[in-house]
Order: structure tokens, then C-alpha cells, then sequence
């Protein structure tokens, strides 16, 4: 039980990474005048500050402190790579969820994160669209 709130923590530290990820991203397309993109990225964005929102309840009902600032990604990568770059973030954030959950025992908290990996899930196959590469771009990841 002791593991949780330090997972809590690095649940919320990937959580304010991805809503960075996004906000960029959609100021990125805001300015371009690129509105339905915006639009998809202002969805997305709002997601994920629920999910900071809901795990820093939960740190706090346990007891504990919000930690850490936010992480900002370095690079947002170009508004044409945005899809694959943000599926990619996507199926981590899933394979992390679904692993950390096997680790954890409290109901509440699983409850939490169960919500969340849901959440995650709904956001991969949304990114999985038509806009998709035939193979990943690894080019980019070396930059
Ligand atoms: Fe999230
Ligand atoms: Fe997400």
C-alpha cells in the first residue's frame, strides 16, 4: 500500500505532461487558424486536465501533497506529426495504467485510475484515424 501515493504522484506528473503536450499543440493550431484541429486538441486537453484534477483529489483525500511542477514538453512536433506523436504518448499512458493497476489493491484508488485507463483507451482509438502513418515516425524521436 505504501507504493501508492509516490504512484499517485507520477500518475499526476504524466497527467500535467500530457495537458502541456495538448495546450501547446492547440495554441499551435489556434494560431494557424486551423479551428477543427484546435477543436480536437481543446478536447483532448480538457481530458487530460481531468485527469490531473482527479488524481490530485485523490492524493489529497490520502493525505498528501501535489508535487512537481509542470512537465513541459521540449518539442511539440509539427501540427501534421501531431496524430502519430500523440498516439504514440497515448499507448504509453494506457500500458502504464494498465500496469499500475495491477499493483494496486486500495478500492478507491483503483476506481480513480480505472476511470482514467478508460479514458486513455478512448483517446488511443480516437487518434488511430485517418490520419495515421503506414510506420511510426522515428525520425523525430531522435531530434
Ligand atoms: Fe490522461
Ligand atoms: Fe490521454
Amino acid at each position: 500500500m505504501s507504493q501508492i501515493p509516490d504512484l499517485l504522484q507520477e500518475a499526476r506528473r504524466r497527467e500535467l505532461g500530457q495537458a502541456a503536450f495538448y495546450r501547446l499543440l492547440s495554441g499551435d493550431a489556434a494560431h494557424g487558424g486551423d479551428t477543427e484541429v484546435a477543436e480536437r486538441l481543446n478536447e483532448l486537453l480538457a481530458d487530460e486536465q481531468h485527469h490531473v484534477a482527479r488524481v490530485t483529489a485523490r492524493i489529497l483525500e490520502l493525505g498528501g501533497t501535489p508535487e512537481g511542477g509542470e512537465a513541459v514538453p521540449r518539442v511539440a512536433p509539427s501540427l501534421e506529426a501531431w496524430e502519430a506523436e500523440a498516439r504514440r504518448r497515448e499507448e504509453d499512458e494506457v500500458a502504464w495504467y494498465e500496469d499500475v493497476l495491477d499493483a494496486v489493491e486500495d478500492p478507491g484508488t483503483r476506481s480513480i485510475l480505472s476511470e482514467i485507463l478508460e479514458s486513455e483507451r478512448h483517446h488511443r482509438e480516437g487518434l488511430a484515424g485517418k490520419w495515421m502513418p503506414a510506420e511510426p515516425t522515428t525520425a523525430k524521436e531522435g531530434m
